[in-house]
Order: C-alpha cells, then sequence, then structure tokens
C-alpha cells in the first residue's frame, strides 16, 4: 500500500517546494546496516549536483551515516536528543520544525527547493507534503531495513527519465527519475491557461485573415527566401 501520501501543500503551508532526493533499489531498500547497500560512485556526483547550494533536511541517522556537514549546502539534522549538537549543523527536534527552518534558510539563501535527504524515516514523515521526488532508480534488490516509501502513481506522475553511464566505480545500472505531485501539475496548468480572446474582446487589433494585406487591401506577396 501506498498510503496517504497527502496533498503536497508544502512546508508549513509556506510556498517552497520540497523535494525528497533518494536512490532507492528495486526492492525499495535505500539503507542497510546504517550505510549504503552499494557503491554508486556517479549517483554520488549526481547528488551533489541535485542538492548544492539547498537546505536538506536530515534524520540524525543518516547525518551519522555521512559524519560531517557536506560542503556547499545547509544541514539540518532531526534528532530527539536535546543534548545533539555537531559543528557546521542546524538541529530541529521534529520534523515540521526541521522544514519550517529549511523553508526560512532557502528564502534567506535566495533558493527555489528545500530537498529531504533521507533516512527511511524522514521520507515516510514528509512524502505527504513533497511536491517532487528526485530518484535515482538502482537496478538492483538490495539486503537492508530502510526503505524509500512506495511511489503511488496516482499521486505521482514521472516527468523526466535519464539512463545513466555506469563507470567502473558503480555496482549497478541506474537511472536518474523525476516525479511530480499530479495535483501540482493541475495546479500549474490552470495557473497558465487563459480563455481564448473572442473577436469582438480584440479591440483594435485587424482581423487575422486581414493582417497580410497589402496597402490596398489587397493580398500581400510572400517573399521567398531570397529576399
Ligand atoms: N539511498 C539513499 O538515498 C539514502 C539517503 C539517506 C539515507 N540512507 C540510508 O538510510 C539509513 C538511515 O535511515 P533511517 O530510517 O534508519 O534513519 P533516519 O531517517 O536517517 O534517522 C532517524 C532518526 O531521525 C530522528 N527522527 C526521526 N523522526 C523524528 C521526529 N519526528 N522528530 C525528531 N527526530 C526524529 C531520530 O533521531 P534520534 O534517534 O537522534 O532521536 C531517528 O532515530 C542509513 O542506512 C542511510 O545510509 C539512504
Amino acid at each position: 500500500m501506498a498510503g496517504d501520501q497527502g496533498q503536497g501543500r508544502g512546508v508549513s503551508g509556506d510556498d517552497v517546494p520540497l523535494v525528497l532526493v533518494a536512490a532507492v533499489a528495486r526492492n525499495g531498500v535505500i539503507g542497510s546496516n546504517g550505510g549504503l547497500p552499494w557503491r554508486l560512485s556517479s549517483d554520488m556526483k549526481h547528488y551533489k549536483a541535485r542538492t548544492w547550494g539547498k537546505p536538506m533536511v536530515m534524520g540524525r541517522k543518516t547525518f551519522d551515516s555521512i559524519g560531517r556537514a557536506l560542503p556547499g549546502r545547509e544541514t539540518i539534522v532531526v534528532t530527539r536528543d536535546p543534548a545533539f549538537v555537531s559543528p557546521g549543523v542546524f538541529v530541529a527536534h521534529d520534523v515540521d520544525a526541521g522544514l519550517a527552518l529549511a523553508a526560512e534558510r532557502a528564502r534567506t539563501m535566495g533558493v527555489d527547493e528545500i530537498i529531504v535527504a533521507g533516512g527511511g524515516e524522514i521520507y515516510a514523515q514528509t512524502i505527504a507534503r513533497a511536491n517532487r521526488l528526485s530518484i535515482t532508480e538502482v537496478a538492483l534488490d538490495a539486503e537492508g531495513e530502510a526503505r524509500f516509501p512506495p511511489i503511488d502513481p496516482k499521486q505521482w506522475r514521472e516527468v523526466r527519465r535519464e539512463a545513466g553511464e555506469r563507470g567502473p566505480r558503480d555496482d549497478a545500472d541506474f537511472a536518474f527519475v523525476e516525479y511530480e505531485r499530479r495535483s501540482d501539475m493541475a495546479q500549474s496548468i490552470i495557473a497558465t491557461w487563459r480563455p481564448p480572446r473572442r473577436e469582438s474582446e480584440a479591440g483594435n487589433e485587424p482581423h487575422p485573415r486581414r493582417r497580410n494585406r497589402g496597402m490596398r487591401g489587397r493580398p500581400a506577396k510572400a517573399r521567398d527566401r531570397s529576399g
């Protein structure tokens, strides 16, 4: 069951889009024994580019697995531990506070997205509010206890897919796939749709069928390409 994947209302009702970035095995596994179940050097480069310059919210276990604040991004660690501190990171004690802080940081930094960087617990608590999913599909079945929530096709539409080029330091084939929430797509179509103009509303513009006429009402000569 994909469960309730929400409305994608973003962060605490404000308007900074939320994107979940994850590498996911065919069987949904994302992590094993506190680490990644594969070596995928190409995805590390993709991850860096996809998250660069943006605030990232992550669970304390994911932060431990990375071991430090990643350069070029702002890290917000979610933990229930009131004593948690680590150099160069912001700390939040629940998911809502983490997302609200990320939205504030995004506005200060002038960026247009908040990243949720895992792991399984945090993805499960944020997918209902996400606007986009940025998924590296890893073409293997992995052993592991951390999982990405099932992606419900009724809620999510695949909008981009790029096959990865497997390199010597990649354990599997992979593809970079972007999803958009279907209700967000409907909103953006409504926002850009304009009713067709009727002739009576066209003011003084010439009638479309008369636009090509010359000075004396004759159709203007069509120019050839040498003209
Ligand atoms: N493949 C990928 O793209 C990817 C990405 C990220 C992570 N991972 C993997 O995923 C695994 C980690 O995932 P995980 O699910 O075990 O852990 P996680 O989501 O990274 O972190 C869980 C921790 O976050 C804190 N937390 C969770 N919900 C909270 C809440 N509502 N309020 C306050 N704190 C909260 C708790 O920290 P405290 O215990 O400190 O209170 C909890 O133990 C690792 O194996 C990692 O390598 C994979």
